[in-house]
């Protein structure tokens, strides 16, 4: 495998990986809720069937047989994580799509009312929802990002259906969806969670905290990217988004992706391994600690979101006075990939839709970063990484305060 990746390998959790590098040789990758580097188990289960094994596993001869067998592997794995069952697991082109098939299915089965979704999902369910034709009705945030639960027990009157994310992607900040799922079941209404930040991240189990339907993606936990799955409770009627051959028992067609499938399965694997060998903790840790020497070597600056309620691996900070543009600009530069906002608006100055639910001041929303962890960091890396991000900030204030208007920084 080492042959075939080549470059420096490190170990962390009993796992071998190559340490992160991208053309930029040395840059500290601190953008994992954008999408994380494929651990090197998960390329070596995924290239037999890259290069070996190409069969369609809907055949009848014995390597379709392999493939099918490695796709109920995968499968098994999968619903491991989330404490389900293989049958309840279908894999999906990406977590876009599993949030989709979703969202069509109980548009379908749901009879009049409202879809009822929160003013900070991913736009994968708000725009769904909006182009749906059916009343949306959107539950705000409190200050530290999550949805306030009275607004539900509203809302259940008028809704037809839930959708509510586990853990914002921006801020990390976990939802209370124990106490959602349970309103509005009271309220007998199916619910649908958009876990693509929190599978792989913390413990997920899908009996204790019993949604209807529930959508992951591979590329969040150190899988592929193009590969998701959706959770559907045994039992739960579903109107198929993509329809054809009838593959993934008849709720998902189109040939299965089997490299991609067996890859996710192993992601899932190993990140189930991770977690209950205390990866969240050791990833907090590491967050904590670049967060504690940001928030106490620089001037104004603030954390956003629940400080308890978080996913251990996410840090969204302002800092005061500096255009998170240009501080992109700079961290690039220094090497540290990092975004503002959420990874698909980078490049827009507008502000996000999560910042702005949370009531935080335009102005302040412009100057925020989002700095994700994964278990492929180091502790020094962290360290490092807090230290250019002080050195970043000190020099945009610099810059920024001759007062010269727009700011053009010149990268070397
Ligand atoms: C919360 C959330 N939902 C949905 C998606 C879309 O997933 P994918 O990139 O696999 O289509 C993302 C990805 O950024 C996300 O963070």
């Amino acid at each position: 495998m080492r042959e075939i990746l080549g470059g420096e390998f490190a170990e962390s959790f009993g796992i071998v990986f190559q340490r992160y590098r991208r053309e930029d040789e040395g840059v500290i990758d601190l953008d994992s809720n954008a999408t994380t580097a494929m651990l090197p188990q998960v390329v070596e289960a995924m290239l037999p069937w890259l290069s070996g094994n190409h069969s369609n596993p809907s055949g009848s001869y014995r390597s379709a047989k392999l493939a099918r067998k490695a796709i109920d592997e995968a499968r098994g794995h999968v619903a491991d994580l989330i404490g389900a069952d293989a049958e309840e697991i279908i894999f999906t082109g990406s977590g876009t799509e599993s949030v989709n098939a979703a969202l069509h299915s109980l548009d379908k089965l749901c009879g009049k009312g409202a879809a009822v979704v929160s003013s900070i999902e991913h736009s994968a369910v708000l725009r769904y929802v909006e182009s749906r034709g059916r009343e949306v009705v959107i539950m705000p945030v409190g200050v530290g990002g999550r949805i306030e639960l009275d607004f539900l027990e509203k809302a259940c009157g008028t809704a037809a259906y839930v959708s509510v994310m586990s853990a914002n992607n921006e801020t990390g900040v976990i939802q209370p969806l124990s106490e959602l799922v349970r309103i509005a079941k009271e309220n007998g209404l199916s619910v649908h969670t958009d876990a693509i930040q929190a599978v792989g991240k913390i413990p997920v189990n899908v009996r204790e905290t019993p949604v209807d339907m529930l959508s992951m993606s591979a590329h969040k936990l150190h899988g592929p990217k193009g590969i998701g799955a959706l959770y559907l409770r045994k039992g739960m009627p579903f109107f198929p988004l993509l329809m054809g051959g009838g593959q993934e028992s008849g709720k998902r067609s189109g040939t299965e992706n089997t490299a991609a499938i067996v890859a996710m399965g192993e992601a899932a694997r190993l990140a189930k391994a991770a977690i209950q060998e205390g990866a969240p903790v050791q990833i907090s840790a590491m967050r904590d600690a670049f967060e504690g020497r940001l928030l106490e070597k620089v001037s104004g600056c603030l954390q956003n979101g629940d400080r308890d309620h978080r996913l251990p691996n996410t840090s969204h900070l302002s800092f005061d006075g500096c255009d998170s543009a240009g501080l992109l600009i700079l961290l690039d530069d220094a090497g540290v990939a990092c975004s503002a906002g959420s990874a698909c608006m980078t490049g827009k100055s507008k502000p996000s839709h999560v910042q702005l639910a949370m009531g935080i001041p335009e102005q302040r929303a412009k100057t925020s970063l989002r700095f994700s962890f994964s278990r492929l960091n180091t502790p020094d890396e962290a360290l490092e990484a807090a230290e250019k991000v002080a050195k970043a900030v000190e020099k945009l204030r610099r810059v920024q305060g001759h007062g010269v208007g727009p700011v053009v920084i010149y990268t070397s």
